[in-house]
């Protein structure tokens, strides 16, 4: 059994999160509000839950904002230490960059964007009993084309890493969360980038490393696209994803302090209201992720989208699976549709955008 207050954890916080532009053109992915907190407060309430007190977060893009958020961690009862990279090395880089911070002989790294329910505990135990040198989360999922995919031997142990392949022979990808043993962690070599599902593990493999896979059926979601995240935040609104940060508040809707909902909006779908949003009657929002600030006018529709901070959504406007960014403004009865994606600021007169001729 391994201690768990004495294991590192390392988070993955460095990444441009590219996928959610524009919401992350003024804020990191790991630090957009999901069910009303930062997202990266979800993982580490788990990670503390867990029992593990010691973490190293690797930061680079917008590296000052975590620090400002976190502070020492000890508001959730960790000791929080960041090391940041002035240039971003790549997700192996990243986890060779903080070998100097550990303190112990093993560590569990995590990509800061995932959302899971994985027993922490099981799997260090997994991972020691089974003496590996790393122990990955695998995850099964109906399609695994979009993931890297991780075939495994009658005992577990990795065979090989297929990135993103159009013919994968197993449904086990990786699922963004792995056991190291700190001596591997001490040969990554350092100094520049590179990606430790591409270069990392296979060089593990060819070396003969002893590299297991932890497969659960537990929740999981990479938040990465704003699909997921608009899937994984309704999730967590209505209990379906797991998080010890969020306590008894869950239900079909969120709405948090100082918001106003007139009577006659209709909030479903795991639809969570921002602080200080208006909402106006009429409004139907399903499943819709309302950030702080934002003004959506009567019988407006939101469906499976992102509305950043301070945004207006007019009278009657519809959006649906579309991003719109922090302070755009989208006219009476405009349509948004299909991963549409509004430029912060933008602003789209009443009527200026529609996707069908009906008034
Ligand atoms: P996209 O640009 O949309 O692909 O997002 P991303 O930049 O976050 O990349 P990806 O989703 O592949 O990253 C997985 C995890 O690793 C995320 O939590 C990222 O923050 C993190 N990450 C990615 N690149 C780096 C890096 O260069 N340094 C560090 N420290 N973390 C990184």
């Amino acid at each position: 059994m391994v201690n768990p207050a004495e294991v590192d954890a390392v988070v993955l916080v460095g990444g441009m999160g590219t996928r959610l532009r524009p919401l992350t053109l003024s804020a990191p992915k790991p630090m957009l509000p999901t069910a009303g907190l930062a997202f990266l407060t979800h993982l580490l309430s788990r990670i503390a839950e867990a029992g593990i007190e010691h973490v190293v977060l690797g930061t680079s893009y917008k590296a000052e904002v975590f620090e400002s958020e976190f502070g020492d961690g000890s508001k959730l009862g960790l000791q929080i230490e960041y090391v940041v990279e002035n240039e971003p090395l790549g997700t192996g880089g990243g986890i060779a960059n903080v070998a100097s911070r550990l303190r112990y002989d093993t560590a569990i790294v995590f990509n800061g964007d995932v959302l899971s329910g994985c027993d922490l505990r099981a799997l260090l135990d997994s991972h020691s009993s089974r003496e590996a040198d790393v122990t990955l989360h695998l995850v099964r999922v109906g399609d695994p084309r979009a993931f890297g995919c991780v075939p495994t031997d009658s005992d577990g142990v990795v065979t090989a890493f297929l990135e993103k392949t159009q013919d994968p022979p197993t449904d086990q990808i990786n699922a963004g969360c792995y056991v190291f043993k700190r001596s591997v962690i001490e040969a990554i070599p350092t100094g520049r980038a590179l990606s430790v599902e591409r270069e990392v593990f296979p060089g593990l493999l060819a070396d003969g490393k002893r590299v297991c896979g932890y497969v659960d059926s537990s929740y999981w979601r990479d938040m990465g696209t704003p699909e997921d995240f608009v899937r994984g935040s309704a999730d967590l609104v209505r209990g379906i994803a797991p998080s010890p940060a969020l306590k008894g508040q869950r239900g079909e809707s969120l709405v948090h302090d100082g918001a106003s909902v007139a009577p006659g909006a209709l909030l479903i779908g795991g639809t969570v209201v921002g602080r200080g949003a208006e909402i106006s009657g009429g409004a139907r929002l399903d499943g819709a992720v309302i950030f702080d600030g934002v003004r959506v006018e009567a019988g407006a529709v939101i469906e499976r989208s992102i509305i950043g901070f301070g945004a207006r959504v007019g009278p009657r406007a519809l959006i649906r699976d579309g991003v719109i960014g922090d302070g755009a403004d989208i006219g009476a009865r405009c349509e948004l549709l299909r991963g549409a994606r509004v430029w912060p600021g933008v602003q789209l007169p009443d009527g200026g955008l529609r996707f069908s001729t009906d008034v």
